[in-house]
């Protein structure tokens, strides 16, 4: 009686574990348990050699009629299950995830952000100004006579003139339209709006019909400053640039100043800052003191304020802080370049 009632809790254990099974795995765990060389099924056979002759016959069937029932539901569920070749899900939830590839911001824009940052520092607000400008902002006012070369058509993207004619012509002095050539243009803009003290730095996009190589693009980037206040001289021109320049690439860089001329300045120069790895100066832009027709133009008297500005090309900047050698790659967004930084 006692090997009948063994033989009943296995049965009742089986089914339950059966119950149980949710996939493949868990199953072919089941199946070794319960009906495999080892399994709980061949263990009670192995009883039916101790059992009293007269209870064999008993004991015997009960056996094969609990193996043929458990057989015939692990088959049921095995074909519920989808099939042997079924294993379960294939993930470990245990492995460390794959990173998302996420972007990164621009090198120009992270370059651009420290330049206001750093300026901040020195006391300069930001500016900014549109990059569709008429030629009153981009040439007249910033003392470019029509006459000058910089006004030929050729060198500006010209947006078509308004007006049924159609004819630059017949567009009246300043009121053309372009992409503007220069951030000095927002010189202008913050200069009507605001009397001096005036310390500031304007970032921004601007146009030129050069043709593409390492050094140029028609699309670039400058960086414009502005201070106009009582007794401002060249000496605070030229120790704010050689403060920014060793700021930001190096306490012992080297920088110079070369004489040259824009019509929007008097006196004017040139920076230069010696670029290590290549072994040569390498050109940041113009300055120079602001000229008074400018000072003028905005309603701001020459002779009580002094001023001065400069425009230095942002990618430029970017090349030698970062030691890029061409200024296209700036536009051609391969990630592989873009990532580095
Ligand atoms: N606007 C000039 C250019 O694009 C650069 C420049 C020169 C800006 C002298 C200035 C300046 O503010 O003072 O070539």
């Amino acid at each position: 009686m006692d090997v009948l009632k063994q033989i009943e809790d296995v049965k009742r254990q089986a089914k339950e574990a059966l119950a149980k099974v949710k996939n493949s795995q868990e199953l072919e765990q089941f199946r070794i348990q319960y009906l495999g060389t080892k399994g709980a099924l061949k263990d009670l056979m192995s009883l039916l050699g101790k059992v009293a002759k007269e209870m064999k016959p008993q004991v015997g069937q009960t056996l094969n009629a609990l193996k043929n029932e458990i057989t015939a539901e692990f088959e049921q569920r095995k074909s519920q299950l989808g099939g042997a070749q079924e294993v379960g899900p294939q993930i470990d939830l245990t492995e460390p995830g794959k990173r998302p590839a996420i972007g990164n911001e621009h090198i120009l824009v992270r370059v651009t952000n420290e330049l206001t940052e750093l300026f901040g520092r020195m006391g300069f607000s930001t500016a900014a100004g549109p990059e569709v400008e008429d030629e009153f902002h981009n040439f007249v006012a910033l003392n470019i006579p029509k006459s000058h070369p910089a006004r030929d058509p050729l060198d500006n993207f010209y947006l078509a003139p308004a007006g049924e004619a159609g004819r630059f012509e017949d567009v009246p002095e300043g009121k053309a339209m372009l992409l503007r050539t220069q951030t000095s243009t927002v010189q202008i803009r913050v200069m009507e709006k605001q009397q001096p003290p005036i310390r500031v730095v304007i970032p921004g996009r601007v146009y030129r019909p050069d043709t593409h190589d390492a050094t140029h693009l028609s699309m670039f980037h400058q960086l414009e400053a502005l201070v106009v206040d009582k007794g401002v001289t060249m000496v605070d021109l030229k120790s704010t640039v050689m403060q920014f320049v060793q700021a930001y690439f190096g306490k012992d860089t080297k920088a110079r100043f070369r004489p040259s001329f824009f019509p929007f300045t008097e006196p004017s120069a040139e920076v230069d800052v010696w670029f290590e790895d290549k072994g040569r100066w390498i050109e940041l832009g113009g300055c120079g003191m602001v000229h008074p027709n400018v000072l003028s133009a905005c309603n701001i008297d020459p002779e009580i304020y002094t001023g001065w500005a400069f425009g230095f090309g942002i990618e430029r900047i970017a090349m030698r802080k970062y030691g890029i050698d061409d200024i296209r790659l700036f536009v051609e967004n391969d990630v592989r370049f873009l990532g580095q930084f």
